[in-house]
């Protein structure tokens, strides 16, 4: 049975303040979650849309160790160009704070302190890496090393990118601090750990069983967290950026990143509300809905849930409505490499077209799997769908309405049947609509939006109200009374969509403001009223616009590939003899497949001219295994055998690692007998 509820806190994921937001922002949290709550307070509804800047962690304190300045100064640059950007693209925040604020300290700090006096926490003494010459712990992620199974030199001491093998930074063979570079020591910190395994129970029950109506990205991705099972996870971390750990004895310990975010969530609340804030958060009445991007899918459905559930007075989230990855022009988009659409920059490049985007990112929006955003389909977006279509028929509408009837709304007289064919189309668009809405579908909803304007469109087209003008004008009145009736529906339909351009469409029709129940009604604007003139919606992009804006992405891969040019240093010389040990042979691919629950692993069988073996390889980020069969590749025949999660892995497949991290397995340049040896 649904639940009823009175009321809606919808929260978007909080970005890091160590960078500006770019579309891939944009189109998996922040566009989809305004779009939603807009919907809400267009049909009246008691809604309120948190976000803000997530301030602490690691990557903030480098930069600003980088740029010799304070980890306040870095957070207090980005924290206003974000809050900008989205303010420039209309995400409708009730507000939108910080976690470096003193109503955060003190919020999470209490959160931290409950949980700690419940005695939820296990408190635990480990030996971790110290950087001695940065003077700090290092996280898993900032040592490098040598990776003891398959050798690679540039293992994480998280994780190992080659082979894919999950790892402790102790595992790791000569590890190295990424931050100073010198060779990390053993010591002793004592930390608190929240101990999920103890919560499995509930959350098997509250995710599988009462919650199959999440997205099944999400789903997906907590049923298997929950299958490989649960360990306790540290909540604290050394650090001196942060909140600290409200307990005795724990100086120069700061709450873990991913401890404090979630609880921003409260604090901004509060800030906003500091009376009824928990209206909001303790009601069983009020729907709680996180916005966030796939990687965070554990945090938001795992963690966070579990501390919440483990102070006890609070709710859970009613719905995680995740979305997958953006892709810029089919790569992936990243900071680092600069390899993105920045907002502040898009801005600039096209001033006033920000529904524009809205419109290209909710059409595309990566709902159910990662997607490509790409130039060609912006103005593709733009001119056949929101010029030819949108725009031209409410600006046909508007502009025959001044043309013969002053500009005031005509009347309506008897319906054709033609008319009454045209409004049976749209009878259901509401109804359409709000259950694409309701159930987080941004992409159909939109699209439901659309066919509206096309059904207007279609409508001016064939009843050519221009040739009856001569012989009927009372038929005239009825065609332009409809059209802009539809006019009227459209401002209201694509408010949450595209909000700028909805605000000038009501300007235009003069009908001030608007409620979602009017959708489908065509007496919206009454017969007389006056219309302002009009002005176009959108203009079209021409082909030089885009052209430069992939001439500047072409530049930057440029650039990036200067930047990478520099191969890495030679390793120290080895004999001829050790050369010879290597048995290195070319074989075909006969199968290949990805291993479950190993994101980066593939299963490959291999025609090695001896009766075939099987080979696993971290590759699976950069190959569709189906892409793999049939090609010849390069492997290691006489690695011993070991296994990789539960298969034996008999070889290894050579790939050469461009400075990006890129794997591209080494092919024969032409095919030759499976088995052949590489000398
Ligand atoms: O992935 C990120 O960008 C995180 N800063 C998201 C935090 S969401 C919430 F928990 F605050
Ligand atoms: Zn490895």
């Amino acid at each position: 049975m649904e639940k009823k509820f009175k009321r809606t806190l919808v929260t978007t994921a909080l970005p890091y303040a160590n960078g500006p937001v770019h579309i891939g922002h944009l189109a998996g949290v922040y566009v989809p979650a305004d779009i939603y709550t807009r919907y809400l307070r267009l049909k009246g509804e008691e809604v309120i849309l948190i976000g803000g800047s997530d301030e602490h962690g690691v990557p903030i304190t480098l930069k600003a160790k980088a740029e010799g300045i304070s980890p306040q100064d870095v957070v207090d640059r980005y924290h206003a160009i974000i809050k900008k950007s989205f303010e420039e693209f209309g995400i409708s925040f009730d507000i939108y704070s910080r976690t470096s604020s003193e109503i955060h300290a003190k919020t999470a700090s209490e959160f931290f302190r409950k949980l700690y006096d419940k005695g939820v926490f296990i408190e635990k003494t480990s030996e971790q890496y110290y950087d001695e010459e940065a003077k700090q712990f290092l996280a898993d992620r900032y040592i490098t090393g040598t990776c003891p199974h398959c050798k690679n030199e540039r293992a994480y001491g998280d994780q190992c990118e080659a082979c894919g093998t999950s790892l402790n930074a102790t595992d790791l063979i000569n590890p190295k601090s990424a931050i100073s570079g010198s060779v990390p020591v053993l010591r002793e910190t004592k930390h608190w750990y929240l101990p999920l395994d103890k919560y499995e129970d509930f959350l098997r029950k509250w995710i599988l069983e009462d919650h199959k109506e999440w997205k099944p990205n999400v789903y997906g991705q907590c049923k298997s967290w929950l299958d490989m099972g649960l360990q306790p996870r540290a909540v604290s971390r050394d650090l001196d950026w942060g909140v600290p750990v409200p307990v005795e004895g724990a100086e120069g310990k700061v709450l873990y990143v991913w401890f404090d975010a979630p609880i921003g969530y409260i604090s901004n609340t509060k800030e906003l509300l500091p009376d009824s804030w928990e209206r909001w958060w303790k009601d069983p009445e009020t729907k709680l809905v996180h916005f966030i991007g796939k990687d965070n899918i554990v945090f938001h459905c795992i963690v966070f849930p579990t501390m919440l559930k483990a102070e006890g007075s609070f709710i859970l989230p009613e719905n995680v409505p995740a979305n997958e990855f953006l892709n810029l022009e089919g790569d992936k988009i990243s900071t680092s490499r600069n390899w993105a659409v920045w907002l502040h920059e898009y801005l600039v490049d096209f001033p006033g077209k920000q529904d524009v985007l809205r419109y290209v990112l909710t059409a595309n929006a990566p709902e159910t799997k990662d997607n490509d955003f790409t130039w060609r389909d912006f103005q593709a977006r733009n001119n056949n769908e929101l010029v030819a279509v949108l725009g031209n028929f409410v600006n046909r509408a508007m502009v025959l309405t001044h043309k013969y009837f002053e500009g005031k709304v005509p009347a309506c007289g008897e319906l054709s049947e033609y008319d009454r064919n045209t409004l049976a189309e749209f009878a259901g668009v509401k109804s359409e609509l709000e259950n694409y809405l309701e159930n987080y579908r941004f992409r159909d909803a939109l699209k439901e939006a659309m066919n509206l304007a096309r059904i207007g469109n279609k409508y001016l087209a064939d009843t050519e109200p221009w040739k009856l003008a001569k012989t009927d004008m009372s038929r005239v009145a009825t065609i332009l009374n409809l059209a802009l009736q539809i006019s009227a529906n459209l401002a209201i339909a694509f408010e949450p969509f595209l909000p700028f351009s909805a605000k000038k469409l009501r300007d235009m029709l003069n009908m001030g403001s608007v409620e979602w129940n009017l959708l489908g009604r065509i007496d919206i604007l009454p017969e007389g009223q006056l219309l302002k003139q009009p002005v176009l919606l959108f203009e079209k992009i021409e082909d030089a616009q885009v052209e430069a804006q992939v001439q500047k992405l072409l530049d930057t891969k440029k650039a990036n590939e200067l930047k990478n040019h520099q191969a890495s240093p030679v390793r120290e010389n080895i004999d001829f003899e050790d050369f010879l040990k290597l048995d290195i042979r070319v074989g075909k691919v006969l199968e290949c497949q990805k291993v479950p629950k190993a994101d980066k692993l593939l299963q490959f069988k291999i025609d090695d001219g001896l009766g075939g073996r099987t080979i696993v390889s971290g590759i699976a980020k950069h190959y569709n295994p189906e892409d793999l069969v049939g090609k010849q590749v390069c492997f290691v025949a006489n690695l011993a055998p070991r296994k990789l999660k539960g298969i034996e892995s008999q070889g290894m497949i050579l790939s050469a690692e461009d400075a990006d991290g890129k794997l591209v397995v080494i092919e024969p340049e032409q095919n030759v007998k499976p088995g052949s040896e590489v000398k």
